[in-house]
């Protein structure tokens, strides 16, 4: 049967300080909320919903393309009231539907899917995912019965003093059995210490039914919900180390893990060894034997087998094999670096192709162009694209030796195996196997010092 699930995500997120809806932070690089989509879609949930309430434009438009469905909650009064909200989404459906917050990020697919086999192999109308702490905070308590069974949940806020020694809190994700959560949610009512509707509720109700019930313990760092930036700060800390064994487990070499922040999604080959403070982002690939040597940033780039970093910031490009970039490279979207190449120190590159073999190694700046392959660039070439209104396209031709401190005027073309002479500004066609020399020519003037006076006594 097709599973399906509920994401609640409609509060507000005081607690955040933020203009941005709360599940909408980032961890790891990708919002909780979608953190939370991706790893019950994985874990085999093929019909997700999600509860929105404010901002919820802004939800939409960072989920929508994850197949999911939305109820809206327009004003929130619990999370029992966020449940009634999506009725529709449940109505005709049988079988068991999940709950999971958008706060909660944490969860992992091997959790997801064991809960569910525990709560059908158990038979329980719902099952109610718990952990136990030692200092359990403002969670909700787990109050059991004394056949040791969960009778209901109380509230930090509605505690008694007996109430609130207790260890085992409500992780706030749970199992139901669709039928009996739809013939059940109506009796919820707000009188409690925060007029709202506890879904928490729904259990004692169950209970008074014998309906059975079950509690599902699992690790407080699986389910860890977010409600500060400091506990931001923590769920980050425990995905990134979660990451890092991933990749270590894989066979990289991370010298420093506490300080090395990969996102959920990079990809890493084997043998490829990170050193500290590198920082790779969104759907970046690195293949096998890189070495990426201290602080540097890669976004949404594919660097192939063998490559060496170091330094450097490179962003939506793609970086040949065995090809070496950095220290302090630049390299800017949409660019294509070839095979066995260099790109050295302070140089930029910004939305080109640089051939297989060619040498860009120092102070160079490349831009909107198409350069061959087995080329070298002199110190402190510039591509000059910018005219001041619009941008121009160079191309360079294979096995071109451009001298040092040249400008290539946009557009212009230098042609295969031709050479330009240092200092050169080229506005016109270097045509193949020419030199092109465009500098003013040396004039001399001898005893020039002298005459003026100014010679150093
Ligand atoms: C809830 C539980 C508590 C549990 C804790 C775990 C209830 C009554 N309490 O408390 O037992 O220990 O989670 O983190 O359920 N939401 C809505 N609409 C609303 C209210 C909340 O969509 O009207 C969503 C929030 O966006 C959030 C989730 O429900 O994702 C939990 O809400 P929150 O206010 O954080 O509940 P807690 O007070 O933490
Ligand atoms: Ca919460």
């Amino acid at each position: 049967m097709n599973k399906c699930a509920i994401i609640l995500a409609a509060g507000e997120g005081k607690r955040m300080k933020s203009n941005l809806p709360k599940v909408l932070h980032k961890v790891c690089g990708k919002e909780m909320i979608n953190h939370v989509i991706d790893t019950i879609s994985k874990a085999g949930i093929g019909s997700i919903d999600i509860v929105i309430g404010k901002n919820s434009e802004q939800v939409k438009k960072a989920t929508e393309d994850k197949g999911v469905t939305y109820s809206l909650q327009c004003e929130q009064l619990g999370t029992g009231h966020a449940v009634m909200c999506a009725e529709e989404f449940l109505k005709g459906k049988s079988g068991t539907v999940a709950i999971f917050v958008g706060d909660g990020p944490l969860i992992t697919e091997h959790m997801v899917k064991e809960l569910f086999e525990f709560h059908e192999n158990g038979k329980y109308k719902t099952t109610v995912i718990t952990s136990f702490l030692n200092e359990p905070a403002k969670y909700g308590r787990i109050v059991r019965d004394i056949n040791n069974e969960v009778k209901k949940i109380v509230e930090f806020k509605d505690c008694t003093e007996e109430e609130r020694n207790i260890n085992e809190i409500n992780a706030g994700m749970y199992c139901f059995d669709i039928k009996c959560l739809l013939d059940n949610l109506n009796k919820l009512s707000n009188d409690n210490a925060q007029k709202e509707y506890y879904l928490t509720d729904v259990i004692e109700i169950f209970k008074k039914q014998g309906y059975k019930i079950g509690a599902f313990n699992v690790p407080f760092d699986i389910v860890t919900a977010v409600n500060s930036r400091n506990e931001l700060a923590n769920a980050e800390q425990i995905m990134r180390n979660r990451i890092n064994n991933k990749h270590m487990e894989n066979g990289v070499t991370i010298i420093d893990p506490g300080s090395t922040y990969i996102d959920s999604e990079v990809v890493i080959g084997k043998d490829t060894i990170i050193y500290p403070g590198n920082v790779l982002q969104g759907n970046t690939i690195i293949k096998d034997n890189c070495v990426l040597y201290p602080n540097s940033r890669i976004k949404d780039s594919i660097i192939e087998y063998g490559v060496i970093i170091q330094n450097s910031v490179i962003l939506d490009s793609y970086i040949g094999e065995n090809t070496t970039v950095g220290p302090f490279a630049y390299v800017r979207p949409e660019s294509n670096i070839g095979a066995n190449a260099r790109i050295g120190d302070f140089v930029e590159i910004k939305k080109s192709t640089i051939g297989d073999n060619t040498k860009v190694s120092h102070l160079t700046y490349i831009g909107d162009a198409e350069v061959g392959s087995g080329c070298n660039f002199g110190c402190g070439t510039v591509v000059v694209n910018y005219d001041g209104k619009k941008k121009h396209k160079t191309i360079v031709g294979n096995n071109a030796f451009i001298g040092c401190n040249t400008n290539l005027v946009s557009p212009v073309e230098v042609k295969d195996n031709s050479y330009i002479a240092a200092g050169s500004t080229i506005t016109k066609e270097v045509p193949e196997g020419a030199l092109a020399i465009a500098r003013a020519k040396q004039v001399n003037i001898n005893n020039w010092v002298e005459k003026k006076g100014l010679k150093k006594k």
